[in-house]
């Protein structure tokens, strides 16, 4: 018999009830095995669609289609045991109307097993917010700066430098709380604006570019592990593996040209 206690996944209500409390931590994760890792330390890990940009080449988050979303989720809930598991409902499959939200975040939710979905958008997504939010489907809202906005917004721009805009985005990040989010990403906004969005909400922001302001922190994996060639200014980097993959491929590729490869001991048998 065992006497150990089993391992519990993080709730939506264990999220939510952060508010104000200890900072979130959260990542991002595509992959069964680095999810394994992140999952020792996030209170939630998102499957984001920013996978579209970071694990296949893609220039934008738009034309990442829903199966890929479910695929990998699939493997993100395969290697947690303790993280809540979001999985980004990508452009295209929920802002048409509430009913069409509702059958695609539930294709999600059954076929990766997850907890929660995200989709981005403040006050004209708080009707389908609530509509799913009344059906069972726990929401997390996205706002600020909104990836798959990019073309109207006129590229990956900070949002709120001008005083003037805050108003309209305190509105959405109210309208998405009261709509039912059990929380908010807060993402590339100035940090007078995230201090009073998290100030005017009951429900924790989780921010990305916008500041400790926020309840929580998110980063994209493998931007914090220096695995793109590219990433936002605001990124810090915890690790360098683009470096530490190329050298560990510039070294087998040395050993197989030299013939110095291991032999005897590395036959498979
Ligand atoms: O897709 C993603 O990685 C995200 C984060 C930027 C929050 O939505």
């Amino acid at each position: 018999m065992s006497t150990q206690a089993p391992i519990r996944r993080m709730t939506v209500p264990q999220i939510r009830a952060k508010k104000g409390g200890e900072p979130i931590i959260s990542l991002t994760s595509y992959h069964a095995h680095t999810a394994a890792i992140v999952d020792k330390y996030a209170d939630f890990i998102l499957v984001g669609d920013s996978l579209g940009m970071v694990m296949h080449g893609m220039d934008s988050t738009i034309g990442v289609p829903l199966d890929l979303m479910i695929m990998h989720g699939r493997a993100v809930v395969r290697g947690t045991k303790r993280a809540l598991i979001v999985v980004d409902m990508p452009f295209g499959t929920y802002e048409e109307s509430p009913n069409m939200a509702f059958r695609n975040a539930a294709k999600i939710m059954k076929e990766t097993a997850c907890g929660a979905v995200k989709l981005e958008g403040g006050a004209r997504m708080a009707e389908t917010i609530h509509f799913l939010t009344e059906r069972g489907i726990p929401v997390m809202a996205h706002i600020g700066l909104t990836p798959q906005s990019s073309h109207v917004m006129g590229g990956f721009k900070t949002q709120g430098r001008d005083e003037e805009t805050w108003a309209a985005h305190i509105n959405d990040a109210v309208a998405v709380a009261d709509a039912g989010a059990f929380s908010l990403v807060v993402e590339g906004v100035v940090e007078p604006l995230a201090d009073k969005i998290t100030a005017a909400v009951d429900i924790p922001t989780i921010g990305i570019g916008a500041s400790a302001k926020c309840d929580g922190q998110i980063l994209v994996l493998e931007d914090m592990l220096g695995l793109n060639p590219w990433v936002p200014k605001f990124v810090k980097k915890y690790g360098d593996l683009g470096p530490a993959i190329e050298r560990a491929v510039a070294d087998y590729a040395e050993e197989v040209k030299t013939r110095t490869f291991p032999g005897e001991d590395h036959v498979y048998r």
